[in-house]
């Protein structure tokens, strides 16, 4: 159990990454963000959560209501949570970057590294026990920042194992999945990234 000082610690701690990501006039993406009226998203879920998911970049639907994963790769993100017995309230749910890229377009590297160190502060914020990416960019970002560089595999040999590494707070679990959204044109996908969460499960038992 948190004592109530370490759950206001955490959320003011959170409130203020949001707060400069608001304020991220110098993003590659804050005129496009204020151009279209959309959010930014943060992410959202629990700041103690043993589990933190780290997608790609907000679609439109996510910039709409500044909401991570709210569409249809969200739904079946639901359902994968939902297959392993999670819950969105008991783990936490962000992008790598934080902003809609145009069109729906695959994140540019000066992006990426733009948004690393709101994602970073919220790693440090939350200390999960577990970081499950989403998608080859998440999966890039985490495996350089913990120092995988020699396990560093394509997406397609590294989707569902485990990769043990050091944070500054203790031993943690990289798992690398699929992005959800190609289970939508890729059927096969569907039972792929089933199994694959399944790994999750024991997680699950210690929450
Ligand atoms: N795809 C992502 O990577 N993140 C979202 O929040 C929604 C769709």
């Amino acid at each position: 159990m948190f004592s109530e000082g370490e759950i206001i610690e955490r959320r003011e701690k959170m409130l203020a990454v949001k707060n400069d990501l608001i304020n991220f006039s110098a993003s590659p993406l804050y005129k496009y963000r204020t151009e279209n009226k959309y959010f930014p998203v943060i992410g959202e879920g629990s700041h103690f959560a043993k589990i933190v998911f780290i997608g790609e970049a907000p679609g439109k639907n996510e910039a709409m209501q500044g909401r991570p994963f709210c569409g249809a790769a969200g739904k079946f993100l639901d359902e994968l949570l939902n297959h392993v017995d999670l819950k969105r309230e008991d783990v936490y749910i962000t992008n790598i970057v934080k902003d809609r890229p145009p069109e729906n377009r695959d994140p540019l590297p000066n992006e990426i590294s733009a948004y690393g160190s709101f994602l970073d502060r919220q790693i440090e914020i939350i200390q999960p026990l577990v970081i499950a990416t989403l998608g080859r960019f998440s999966m890039q970002y985490i495996m350089e920042k913990f120092r995988l560089f020699l396990d560093i595999e394509p997406i397609s040999k590294a989707h569902g194992k485990s990769y043990v590494a050091k944070a500054i707070y203790g031993d943690i679990q990289i798992i690398p999945f699929y992005h959800p959204a190609a289970a939508l044109y890729n059927g096969g996908m569907r039972d792929t990234l089933k199994k694959d969460f399944e790994i999750l499960k024991p997680v699950d038992k210690h929450l």
